[in-house]
């Protein structure tokens, strides 16, 4: 919920702490203004008021439930979580801490619900720019607040504040986490690499991920974030029926450019099972020394 998080949100337009009126109903900075909380629990945070991008659609995020609600990315989240809980154990973050976890571009909230679950007292800001995202972290897990705000914006979130950000799939602004991050903090990034959903590549008519993906990521993110660890790479196996295929299709950016009509009639030539990999790229980057 929102109270469990609200002393680390700050006003989008000048960054002065955030505090809940009438009930939780509305947040108001010390410079007085107002955001109100939806009645689904998400409160949008955004300086020029709404998002100008609307981000993954409800198609997209039913896609993304029933594909992640059938386990098939469990590699994907349990490695994670674990490295949530290495880069909390590198900062010292002591046991009887309440440290803050804020996933970017959380979508339905699969992976933070799983990390608030394993890491002891932890707390979730869930940041997404989509209102249909936004609704769905609300209610994900008891620990998350859920916050509508675009990540190329000034994130509403105080100085040196959470202890880890993780972003999977999903956009990173590299000067905006360092500000956010608390010392010794580390952004956990998993990134899809070269041969992920190499089978499906050419039936369905989706490209590949550009090969030195990761690499970029990591030197545009230079003049802020280090790396705290060698890039380690997932890769497995799934079992997936044309449903989880639609689904995952569905869930990615080509549902923008493939018709639900073209997805379907493309999905329904294949085999009723197939095996597809998976690959990422888990990467941990933690704050540039100061020179
Ligand atoms: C590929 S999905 C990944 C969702 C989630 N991390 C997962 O893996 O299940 C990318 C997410 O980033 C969100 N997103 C896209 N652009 C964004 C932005 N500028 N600011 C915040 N979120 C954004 C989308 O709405 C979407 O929910």
């Amino acid at each position: 919920m929102l109270a469990d998080v609200i002393e680390v949100l700050a006003d989008p337009i000048d960054g002065t702490a955030l505090h809940g009126e009438d009930n939780f109903r509305r947040l108001v900075s010390e410079s007085g203004h107002s955001y109100d909380v939806a009645r689904q629990g998400y409160v949008t945070l955004s300086a020029g008021g709404g998002l100008k991008f609307s981000g993954d659609n409800p198609e997209m995020l039913q896609s993304r439930e029933a594909f992640l609600s059938r386990g098939h990315f469990a590699p994907f989240v349990e490695a994670v979580t674990e490295a949530v809980g290495v880069a909390l154990d590198e900062a010292e973050v002591p046991d009887d801490a309440h440290p803050i976890i804020m996933e970017v571009g959380a979508g339905t909230g699969y992976y933070l619900s799983h990390t608030l679950d394993t890491v002891l007292n932890s707390r979730g800001v869930g940041i997404d720019i989509s209102i249909p995202a936004a609704k769905r972290l609300a209610t994900c897990h008891s620990q998350v607040g859920a916050v509508a705000a675009d990540v190329w914006s000034r994130l509403p979130l105080k100085d040196d504040s959470v202890d880890v950000i993780t972003v999977v799939f999903a956009p990173r602004n590299p000067a905006e986490f360092a500000r956010v991050l608390k010392p010794g903090g580390q952004v956990i990034v998993l990134s899809a690499d070269v041969g992920h959903l190499a089978e499906l590549r050419e039936p369905i008519g989706i490209i590949d991920v550009e090969p030195g993906k990761v690499e970029r990521m990591i030197s545009q993110a230079a003049d802020y974030l280090v790396p705290a660890a060698p890039v380690e790479y997932i890769e497995f196996q799934m079992e997936l029926d044309q449903s989880s295929i639609a689904s995952q299709i569905g869930m990615s950016p080509s549902a923008r450019h493939i018709s639900p009509e073209v997805l379907a009639a493309r999905v329904a030539k294949l085999p009723p099972s197939m095996t597809v990999t998976a690959r990422a790229a888990i990467s941990r980057l933690a704050l540039k020394p100061q020179d």
